[in-house]
């Protein structure tokens, strides 16, 4: 009988380990694409995890690396572009390598495809370059012939190795006062957990075929809710100061200089839109206040960070 094998591109990050993780509990192999088969340290410990190092932007690699794969899962995804034309690009790393996967899927006659997409991706009407980006990915998955996809749309992640939760955080030690931009942005923040059971169940679930699926969290909060919040939970007093627009878009073009680019004039452009599901919201989603303290909080610690590790696991 042959082996139920996936295929994960962008399978190292933040939300693929956590989808690696119960990709192996209900399937024989789970393999990741990578261009530094030496990260995820944390993911070796799955004898039916594997890494295999290759260049997913070259049509022959990829090709070569997704044979004998049962579905295809693609996560790769960026939040800051480094130039126009390339595979660092949100054209080529969100539009290009997904026109790549879903010929290469076609060609090996892979049927079964989960694509990552994003909460408002829209070619046109996307306000952002990397919401239109992932909006034209979109387009590319629905060209496919032969495919059987699913994309899914989250609002922004969180779990215990997010990047916004942490991020928010570590900002918020540093500095006494925050000058916060687009305060008034709304979104309903996802667990990670929660992402990445709905797209476990929809690999074999043929309902989910062709569907796109948003992807919300039980609430609606302002960033400077959500802001406010991280204080609080990390026991910091700190006062948020609203930003005017003028002043948020000033913000994003200079810290688009800063080393790691903490917010770019991209991002700001992203946060004009609200990424919330309007009536689409899972009341029996996972709130930040069951998850969030236990990495972030003044209470964090080994059983903490167990206990969020567990949720994770669904234990
Ligand atoms: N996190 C969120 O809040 C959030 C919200 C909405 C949508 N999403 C989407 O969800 C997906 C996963 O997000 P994440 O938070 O897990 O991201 P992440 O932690 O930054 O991981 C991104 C992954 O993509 C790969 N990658 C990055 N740039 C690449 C490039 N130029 N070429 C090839 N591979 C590249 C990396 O793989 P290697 O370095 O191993 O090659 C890495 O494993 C993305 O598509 C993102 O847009 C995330």
């Amino acid at each position: 009988m042959s082996k139920n094998r996936i295929t994960l591109l962008g399978g190292t990050g933040f939300v693929g380990t956590a989808l690696s993780c119960r990709l192996a509990q209900h399937f024989d192999e789970v393999i990741l694409l990578t261009r530094h088969a030496q990260r995820s340290r944390s993911l070796r410990i799955l004898s039916n995890v594997h890494f295999v190092q290759t260049n997913i932007h070259d049509p022959k690699q990829l090709e070569e690396a997704l044979k004998g794969s049962s579905a295809v899962v693609n996560l790769v995804g960026i939040l800051n572009s480094a130039g126009k034309d390339s595979k660092h690009s949100f054209t080529g790393a969100h539009a290009d390598l997904t026109k790549n996967v879903v010929q290469a899927c076609e060609k090996l006659n892979i049927k079964r495809y989960l694509h990552m997409s994003a909460l408002n991706a829209d070619a046109d009407k996307g306000s952002s370059e990397y919401l239109r980006s992932k909006g034209v990915a979109e387009i590319m998955v629905k060209n496919g012939k032969t495919l059987n996809w699913t994309i899914f749309q989250p609002s922004v992640i969180f779990g215990e190795e997010d990047s916004f939760f942490n991020r928010f955080a570590a900002l918020l030690t540093s500095l006494p006062v925050f000058p916060l931009a687009c305060p008034d942005a709304k979104m309903a923040p996802v667990y990670v957990g929660d992402v990445v059971d709905a797209m476990t169940a929809s690999i074999k679930n043929p309902d989910t075929i062709n569907q796109t699926i948003k992807l919300c969290g039980p609430a609606e909060y302002t960033l400077q809710e959500l802001v406010e919040y991280t204080a609080k939970t990390a026991g910091l007093n700190r006062k948020v100061i609203r930003l005017p627009d003028a002043v948020s878009r000033l913000q994003a073009r200079v810290m688009e200089f800063v080393p790691g680019k903490p917010f770019s004039y991209d991002n700001y452009l992203s946060l004009q839109t609200d990424a919330v599901c309007s009536d689409e919201c899972s009341s029996q989603a996972t709130s930040i206040d069951a998850v969030v303290p236990t990495y972030i909080g003044v209470s964090k610690g080994i059983n903490a960070r167990h206990q969020s590790r567990r949720a994770l696991a669904r234990r």
